[in-house]
């Protein structure tokens, strides 16, 4: 049994772009939002307020924030690291706070040039001050399955990082396979301990496609009653400081699955499709979903 409907968090303008090497156009980026927000899609994660030097792709976050067509349809999050990327992106507007770290020490540091012990705090005063602004606040959790510095990781550890994201008062948990490595039995592992922990609302899962397996993950996940997937149009992306990660499980890929499997999502694919052919253009190479290949053959 699947569940009837599923929240698709578009990841593009952020987790996409973060990786790519071109720097996309403000007005570009603003007109493709603009796209994404009439697709019907639920969530879109528009940008990251983190430091402009670590992303510098993303340097323009407030504008974009500033410039985007907001879809009253269309809840708007933004990724955000600290106080000061929390500040900046309740300037311009955001619904939801995506804050993150990882459960790793190793990737970790490299991503955010903190230990985990050290994160904690940081975060807190972000759920804090977010909560208190009324937004709702998501945490990433990275490398739940596999860390490219630290190999295998156990799901004993991951749920000591979520209870404690928990207690902190996040309102769900998003997993990622940061660099694209799980299979099935894996998915089946880590969700049949976070189940006894948590209630599938709370799951959101984050699957990037490095060796394809982010589909049958996903079809894993539905089987234990998850509801909220993040893709990335086209599957555009990655992770800049995980080598060799590929983008995001694609959107148009999810919705072919989810709607042939008579699983509603309120995105139509035309749309969608329209919108991974923009971008496409503007980074000037080929996005790596069949889904996106085969239908503009049509
Ligand atoms: P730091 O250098 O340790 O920061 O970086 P700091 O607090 O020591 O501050 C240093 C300077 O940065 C100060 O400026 C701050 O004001 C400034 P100075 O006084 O020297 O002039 N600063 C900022 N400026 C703008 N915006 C900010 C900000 N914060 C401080 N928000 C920091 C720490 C976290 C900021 C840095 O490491 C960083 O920006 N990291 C971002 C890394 C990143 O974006 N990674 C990719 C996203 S995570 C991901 O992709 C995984 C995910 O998709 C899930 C998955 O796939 O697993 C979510
Ligand atoms: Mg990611």
């Amino acid at each position: 049994n699947y569940p009837d409907y599923i929240w698709l968090k578009e990841v593009g303008p952020r987790d996409g772009l973060q990786n790519e090497e071109a720097f996309i156009e403000t007005d570009d980026k603003v007109k493709w939002i603009n796209m994404l927000s009439e697709s019907g899609i639920d969530e879109i994660e528009y940008s990251s307020f983190v430091h402009p030097k670590w992303i510098p792709q993303l340097r323009d976050a407030r504008e974009v924030g500033r410039k985007i067509k907001r879809n009253k349809n269309v809840f708007y999050s933004a990724l955000v690291p600290n106080l000061k990327g929390l500040e900046h992106a309740l300037e311009v507007g955001i619904d939801g706070a995506s804050i993150f770290m990882s459960v790793s020490e190793t990737h970790n540091k490299k991503n955010i040039n903190k230990s985990i012990s050290e994160t904690y705090p940081v975060l807190y005063e972000v759920i804090k001050e977010a909560k208190q602004a009324n937004k709702y606040v998501t945490g990433y959790v990275s490398t739940v399955f596999d860390c490219p510095y630290e190999g295998k990781v156990d799901p004993e550890h991951v749920i000591r990082v979520c209870n404690q994201l928990m207690e902190d008062g996040v309102d769900a948990i998003s997993f990622g396979d940061t660099i694209g490595t799980a299979v099935p039995s894996q998915v089946e592992a880590l969700l049949e301990r976070m189940l006894t922990e948590f209630s599938s609302e709370q799951l959101i899962m984050h699957f990037h496609d490095t060796r394809g397996m982010a589909i049958a993950n996903i079809l894993t996940s539905l089987r234990y009653g998850i509801t909220r997937f993040d893709s990335s149009v086209g599957g555009l992306g990655g992770c800049p400081y995980a080598r060799g990660a590929a983008g995001n499980v694609a959107t148009n890929d999810v919705l072919y699955l989810l709607h042939g499997l008579g699983i509603k999502t309120g995105i139509k694919e035309d749309k969608m499709q329209q919108a991974a052919l923009f971008i496409q253009d503007k980074i000037g190479k080929k996005l790596p979903s069949k889904t996106v290949a085969s239908q503009a053959n049509d």
